[in-house]
């Protein structure tokens, strides 16, 4: 039985989590996927009654979010059980692998055998807005890569990422400021405005609980961990930043709806118009 545990602020890490364990399926391997926030919320049960383990996660900052770093620590020890990692990512930078480096090594210190990390590029839910036939472009290649992937894990192919050690290091500091001070202080200068229905969808849908109703209203505590899903899920765009607007993908982001929109027509190797150079050979290696 594979197990895919995941977290996903705006669904980008969920779809790739659920096409991964349709891939598993249709290799005929068992496979389910969990969603770490709604373990943490009680609100899924999981067993750990695996015998392949794989993480994916969003990249933040450069790095993995605590949240995963605090899932995998809680992990039970691996018995010869093995893993792989997956990250989704808005741009195609190495530097992003670092989270995958350090997903790597914390299940190693618990006796699992990683022999598969894997970066996919999505859109961006953060400042910088792709347009949705790229957004698409880049989740229909990601469908073949992730057939690549299961392809090769199935036959024991191994796969890694390497990080130089500095960068590493780095990466952990700006990941730190970004969950310590930047997501902190993004979540304590949202707001809800006067259009704001109090449907709820928000509050549940807050992965660390920091949205509450009271008298009337919504409030955001000072737990955000940045994820974006807040001011995205808001069905009447009511959740304002104050300061940090720029942050915000002002038509909003939704990858089901790109995924699902017929009128959105794409050629896989045909790359949009305008899209940086850098991605013709994500488009064309799936190993990459
Ligand atoms: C706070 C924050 C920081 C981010 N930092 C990076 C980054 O360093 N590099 C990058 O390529 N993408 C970055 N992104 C973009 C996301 O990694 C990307 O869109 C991801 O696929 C979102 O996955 P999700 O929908 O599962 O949350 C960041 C997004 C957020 C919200
Ligand atoms: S999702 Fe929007 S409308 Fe619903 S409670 Fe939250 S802010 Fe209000
Ligand atoms: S407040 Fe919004 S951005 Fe912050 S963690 Fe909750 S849902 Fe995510």
């Amino acid at each position: 039985m594979n197990h895919i545990y995941y977290f996903s602020g705006t669904k980008n890490t969920e779809v790739i989590s659920e096409k991964i364990v349709d891939e598993l399926i249709i290799h005929g391997e068992e496979a389910k996927c969990y969603d770490i926030a709604m373990i943490n919320k009680g609100i899924v049960e999981s067993n750990y009654d695996y015998t392949r383990i794989a993480i994916g996660f969003p990249v933040h900052a450069f790095n993995m979010p605590s949240i995963v770093e605090d899932f995998i620590k809680q992990l039970p020890q691996a018995k010869g059980r093995k893993a792989f990692v997956f990250q989704t990512a808005g741009d195609y930078y190495r530097i992003n692998h670092s989270g995958l480096v350090k997903a790597k090594k914390l299940l190693q210190m618990k006796g699992y055998d990683v022999i598969y990390e894997k970066a996919f590029v999505m859109g961006s839910n953060f400042w910088i807005a792709y347009s949705k036939k790229f957004v698409k472009q880049l989740y229909s290649i990601n469908i073949e890569k992730i057939n690549f992937m299961i392809d090769e894990i199935i036959n024991g192919v191994e796969r890694h990422v390497s990080v130089n050690k500095v960068i590493c290091e780095l990466t952990e500091i700006i990941h730190e400021g970004e969950e310590k001070l930047g997501a902190k202080l993004f979540g304590l200068t949202l707001k809800a405005n006067k259009d704001c229905t109090l449907c709820g969808k928000c509050v549940r849908g807050c992965p660390v609980d920091n949205i509450s109703i009271s008298d009337g209203k919504i409030k955001f505590g000072n737990n955000c961990m940045w994820c974006m899903n807040c001011v995205y899920i808001c069905p009447v765009k009511a959740i304002e930043q104050q300061f940090m607007k720029r942050v915000i993908i002002e038509d909003g982001y939704n990858i089901r709806r790109i995924i699902e929109d017929i009128s959105i027509d794409i050629d896989n190797y045909k790359l949009d118009e305008g899209v940086a150079k850098r991605f013709e050979s994500y488009f064309k290696d799936l190993s990459l």
